[in-house]
């Protein structure tokens, strides 16, 4: 090769899903400001100035480097006026003023306060902040505020290894032929998750939401739930699938905290050695699909919620398919495409296979 040639520079896609990102983000500088900007942007309900600075983010993140001016960043997708402008105070100043005023702005902190509790949204959370409330007080929580110290706190990789330790003797206990995968950012890499999520499931059709419940029985048996909200299955095979991100899928799950003992896990609890008490709570999320729409939920649960909504935004935009936690559905020939593995999904797609460590977009 002609050393005088610069190496072409690999155009970005604006789709996360052809985009490898892995857990080492060389521009969290940035992207931590377009975070505030976007849930700042959010708790003001502009639904779009939220996404596009969720997206810019999203983009930097899969870079191989660090942004080092603004040449770089001029030609990538979905970065504006607004992103460049935070990109060249940053480069600056190492700092966004913007960002710095939304940090210390009392009602942005108040509600990020409030929603970091288990189960209190946007709107609960408005509630809280328009009643004049600016802390937590007592007796007015939810179920979450119970543990909002435990479950605050990160999960570390070993905590979720013992978990599904835990889980996986429960499972196998109830049938031997049970299917129990990890899921979400502990799939995806990541060392550390506000959770543990995991696929519970059965190859006997349709028995997967009774072992569902007889597995919730059986750790309330064993005293480890805290709290536990089922919700059974709506799920119905005749529905097309739903590319709206937001809508929830139709299995049956359940949301829990768990109670996790410190010698189950590998060199102890995480960060609450202090306090003595040798336990500490974690949420936990347990869906049941059908085997059959295995492949989805699993391609569904891994994430990153950026991933996920670019995977239904490209099926639908340029395959004009629907895609959810259920199915795909191809609009032109009007049927459901099977699958048993997530290779297949993507294969169906026309996409190349993103390795679950590679879709922390
Ligand atoms: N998910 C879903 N339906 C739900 C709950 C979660 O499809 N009812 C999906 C989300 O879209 C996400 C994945 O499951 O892609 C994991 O969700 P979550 O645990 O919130 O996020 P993580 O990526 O695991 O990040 P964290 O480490 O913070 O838990
Ligand atoms: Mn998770
Ligand atoms: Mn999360
Ligand atoms: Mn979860």
């Amino acid at each position: 090769p002609d050393a005088t040639t610069s190496t072409p520079v690999a155009k970005v896609s604006q789709y996360a899903c052809q985009r490898r990102t892995t857990t080492a983000n060389s521009n969290k500088i940035f992207t931590d400001a377009f975070e505030v900007l976007a849930e700042s942007y959010e708790f003001n309900e502009m639904e779009g100035q939220s996404l596009a600075f969720r997206r810019a983010a999203s983009v930097l993140r899969s870079l191989p480097s660090k942004i080092q001016s603004l040449r770089d960043a001029e030609s990538l997708p979905f970065l504006g006026k607004h992103s460049i402008a935070v990109i060249e105070e940053i480069l600056q100043c190492g700092f966004s003023m913007e960002v710095q005023k939304i940090l210390s702005n009392e009602r942005f902190k108040t509600l990020k306060l409030f929603m970091s509790v288990f189960g209190v949204g946007l709107k609960t959370a408005e509630k809280w902040y328009r009643k004049g409330l600016l802390s937590f007080t007592r007796g007015l929580f939810p179920t979450g505020f119970l543990h909002y110290g435990d479950i605050s706190r990160a999960v570390s990789k070993a905590e979720a290894q013992a978990l599904g330790n835990i889980i996986d003797e429960t499972v196998h206990a109830i049938t031997s032929d049970a299917l129990l995968t990890l899921t979400g950012g502990f799939r995806r890499g990541k060392d550390f998750g506000h959770d543990v999520d995991f696929i519970v499931t059965t190859p006997e059709m349709g028995k997967e939401e009774h072992l569902l419940t007889a597995v919730i029985e059986s750790l309330k048996h064993q005293g480890l739930i805290l709290y536990c909200d089922y919700r059974a299955s709506t799920f119905d095979m005749s529905r097309l699938p739903n590319h709206k991100f937001d809508a929830m899928d139709h299995f049956a799950k359940c949301f829990l905290i768990l109670r996790l003992d410190g010698s189950r896990v590998e060199g102890g609890l995480c960060g609450a050695e202090g306090d003595g008490r040798g336990w500490r709570a974690v949420r936990v999320d347990l869906v049941s699909p059908p085997m059959k729409q295995y492949a989805f939920t699993l391609l569904g649960w891994t994430g990153s919620k950026q991933f996920e909504r670019d995977l239904r935004r490209f099926a639908q935009k340029e395959r004009h398919m629907l895609l959810d936690n259920h199915a795909l559905y191809d609009k032109t020939k009007r049927e459901l495409l099977a699958a048993t593995t997530e290779q297949d999904i993507f294969a169906h797609l026309g996409l190349q296979y993103i390795e679950p460590c590679q879709r922390n977009a």
